[in-house]
């Protein structure tokens, strides 16, 4: 027949804490603390993330839920636009996101929803560096994407408006 497959392979690491860079478990501990700040009072679901600009400087962002549901927003969501906000000259090299819910003790990893992957993808094709998006649960449950992209195969973006 006539037809043909295009495929693209989607890949994720699974590390652990301990073999992590510093600065990558520092940024961890700052989404666990974004996480515990979360407005969640209607799914008891508490998401943090953190992310890493190439100057250093630390955005938090956690899910604000509203009673009108769709209003809301994720956790990174919250994260990156508020970077874009502030630091719109500066690049995103590194964001973390972790949940818990809110009677438990532990973290666990979650992977971003369809629309942050979305937001998360035209900021990395626009700085035209990778950001790494480590998604961090327990000990050794860690796991880490090189970019957005990898994520997001057949993504939807401008090139498409033009
Ligand atoms: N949520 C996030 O903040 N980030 C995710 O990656 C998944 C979902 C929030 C949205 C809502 O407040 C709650 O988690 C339950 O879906």
């Amino acid at each position: 027949h006539m037809s043909k497959r295009i495929k693209q392979e989607i890949s994720l690491e699974v590390t652990a804490l301990a073999q992590l860079e510093k600065w990558q478990q520092e940024l961890i501990h700052k989404a666990e603390e974004a996480a515990i700040n979360a407005y969640a009072p209607y799914s008891n679901f508490l998401v943090g993330a953190a992310l890493l600009t190439n100057t250093g400087k630390i955005i938090q962002g956690n899910n604000q839920e509203n009673s009108a549901f769709p209003s809301g927003l994720c956790a990174e969501r919250v994260a990156v636009f508020s970077a874009r906000a502030q630091h719109p000259e500066e690049k995103i090299k590194a964001i973390v996101v972790t949940a818990k819910q809110k009677t438990a003790n532990e973290y666990t990893a979650v992977t971003p929803c369809g629309s942050c992957r979305q937001v998360l993808s035209e900021v990395e094709s626009n700085q035209e560096q990778p950001i790494h998006l480590i998604m961090a649960g327990a000990e050794r449950e860690i796991y880490i994407s090189d970019s957005i992209e990898n994520l997001l195969p057949f993504k939807f973006s401008s090139k498409y408006l033009k």
